[in-house]
């Protein structure tokens, strides 16, 4: 949520900051700046433009001279204030010397601010950010390193910042407490950015900076240090990272590439994880050997948005395959209502970014109590993934588009291992075991299989897309999917659209029913079917327009519905397969209407904010 960039070396800074900004707007594009140091040989000075919408505004409205071998920037996603010019980053202090990009919340902004005003400052932002560069203009350390430790010594809360200082205009000085920055090292120039999709195109040499650090950049390289000034030996590493996977390519936008993307990462998630002579799954990163994955007597999932929805798939597989009783909750919940940490629980914290505030406040929380968190995490090194106890990587490769595609379907497919692998260790015999090893491998084939008939989808996602209100409905295993169906459904086509138990429906929503509001259903071919079809016919009685996905034999009798069959895998493993039709149903909804699918309104990628 929001992105920092910055540059210091022997090229122009704009451009480059411009392009790596690009590079991040998904992760918040209400508004967007940038400053950039120069003044040539006389005295230096700090240019700022910044201003409300989407980094191409700001492109386009740059001013002609804008020149400067250094320079830092910002895309915003609101907080503190509304998407406006005033409020869009860099801010600055009086004098115009200083400019701080910011990502993260400071908790004392409130009061600082009001101090400030007391002593004469007049603050022209409503953000929490400016203070720091009014912070950083007063101190009188000798050093901007000094200053800017002085300006965060006064301040609570979370950042990732970068700060320029015209006095001082050999450097950029940035500092990490809870929003993560890279410092990316090229030749005679160093890049910063607060997400590895910003630098990749200038280099794979990466330096991660921990929570507290703070490091200097210059042209010729950086140095570390804790925010009491003593060095830190945090090095660069040159990373494995293909910057193709960080482009959209030929496709007309991330979502969809990455929607595309689903079989290959499924793949990869089980890659050299399924134990064909013991029929189990090895998840060595879990740090589970198999007395502990035996003693575990519940298990509960945490995690946001989708990563909850596929949390609750996870839930029951565990709990089915498993029979450990299992729950998933929204991270954000849990960690406001003192739970009560139980020793012999296996926590799961599961999250794409491994950034979102509240699932990483959540675990911090578990440990604290003394409960043991594992982890099922996308990005490599992020910050859930080093808090958890061990965990597992879901390979699923770089995900840009805001709404989860492929990173979800890994989830899945990370509690399958999970729940089969504690399984294995109880009740599960080795025939049930292979069974489901089989069905795995199998998987991916049939995700292709599902994203082959996209064809076939766009007729049908085009008439959900007129209506202004849908449901969307499942049961058990089914209303995971139907939760998850949804959420895609309203966050990038905007129209109203609400899960709901299907057995549930006749006490109350059944009164909403009518030819102006469709239903989707998710109706496997389980031990519910007959229950599943029973309710539709409630629907259709009362007009309700029905979408039903389902499996090939299921018989849906005279029910007038558009029918979307979707291939078998084993029952517990049929979820992800459900679940696949409805991202696309979503996407040609939203494309249909015109919507940007990759920035939907109001959203952002990582929610790095509580
Ligand atoms: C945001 C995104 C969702 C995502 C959720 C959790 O709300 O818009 O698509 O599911 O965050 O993100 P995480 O990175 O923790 O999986």
């Amino acid at each position: 949520m929001c992105g920092i960039v910055g540059y210091i070396g022997g090229q122009q800074a704009a451009p480059l900051l411009l392009e790596g900004l690009g590079r991040l707007e998904h992760r918040g594009y209400d508004s967007a700046g940038v400053a950039v140091l120069g003044g040539g040989t006389g005295r230096s000075t700090v240019r700022i433009a910044r201003r409300a919408g989407r980094v191409r505004d700001l492109a386009e409205s740059l001013p002609a001279r804008f020149a400067g071998r250094c320079g830092i920037g910002h895309t915003r996603w609101a907080t503190h204030g509304p998407a406006t010019d005033a409020n869009a980053h860099p801010h600055t202090d009086a004098s115009g010397r200083v400019a701080v990009v910011h990502n993260g919340i400071l908790d004392n902004a409130g009061l600082l601010r009001r101090r400030l005003t007391e002593e004469g400052v007049e603050l022209t932002s409503e953000t929490d950010t400016e203070v720091l560069a009014h912070l950083v203009a007063r101190s009188v350390a000798p050093t901007l390193e000094g200053r800017v430790a002085e300006a965060l010594a006064l301040v609570e809360g979370t950042w990732g910042l970068a700060v320029l200082h015209a006095d001082f205009p050999d450097r950029v000085v940035v500092a990490r407490n809870g929003s993560p920055l890279l410092i990316g090292v090229g030749d005679k120039e160093m890049h910063v950015a607060s997400d590895l999709a910003a630098l990749v195109r200038y280099t794979t040499t990466v330096a991660h900076l921990e929570d507290g650090e703070m490091a200097t950049l210059t042209a010729t390289g950086f140095t570390t240090y804790r925010q009491d000034l003593t060095a830190t030996a945090t090095t660069a590493r040159v990373l494995e990272v293909d910057p193709a996977s960080y482009d959209a390519g030929e496709h007309e936008s991330f979502m969809r590439k990455e929607m595309l993307e689903q079989p290959a990462a499924a793949e990869r998630v089980l890659r050299g994880r399924l134990d064909d002579r013991f029929a189990t799954a090895h998840l060595g990163g879990l740090g589970l050997d198999a007395r502990e994955a035996r003693a575990v007597r519940r298990v509960k999932i945490l995690g946001c948005g989708s990563a909850y929805y596929v949390g609750q798939m996870g839930a029951s597989l565990i709990e089915e395959l498993a029979r450990v009783p299992a729950d998933a909750e929204a991270a954000s919940e849990f960690r406001y209502r003192n739970p009560v940490i139980d020793p012999d629980t296996l926590y799961v914290a599961v999250s794409q970014s491994g950034e979102t505030v509240d699932t990483l406040l959540a675990v911090q929380e578990i440990r604290r109590k003394g409960g043991r968190v594992v982890g099922l995490v996308n990005v490599v090194g992020s910050a859930v993934a080093r808090e958890c106890d061990g965990g597992l990587y879901l390979h699923a490769g770089p995900e840009v588009a805001v709404a989860s595609t492929k990173a979800l379907t890994t989830m899945f497919l990370g509690f399958a291992l999970l729940a089969l692998q504690l399984a294995r260790v109880r009740d599960l015999s080795i025939a049930e075991g292979r069974r489901l090893v089989d069905a795995l491998r199998a998987l991916p084939e049939q995700i292709a299989e599902v994203l082959d008939t996209e064809a076939d989808l766009v007729a049908v996602a085009k008439e959900l897309a007129e209506a202004e209100s849908l449901f969307f409905v499942g049961r058990v295993r089914g209303f995971p999917v139907a939760r998850e169906g949804a959420q895609k459904f309203k966050e990038i086509s905007y129209r109203h659209a609400e899960a709901y138990q299907t057995s549930e429906l006749k006490h109350g929503p059944l009164a909403l029913i009518s030819p102006a509001v469709p239903t989707v259903a998710i109706v496997p071919d389980d031990e519910l079917v007959e229950r599943n079809v029973a309710a539709l016919h409630e629907i259709a009685a009362r007009g309700g327009p029905l979408v039903v996905l389902t499996h090939a034999g299921v018989d849906l009798g005279d029910l007038a519905a558009t029918r979307i069959d979707v291939p078998r895998s084993e029952r517990e493993l049929d979820p992800i397969l459900l679940t696949i039709p409805l991202q696309v149903l979503a996407y040609h909804a939203a494309a249909h209407l015109g919507h940007d699918v990759d920035k939907p309104r109001n959203l952002a990628k990582s929610v790095t904010v509580e």
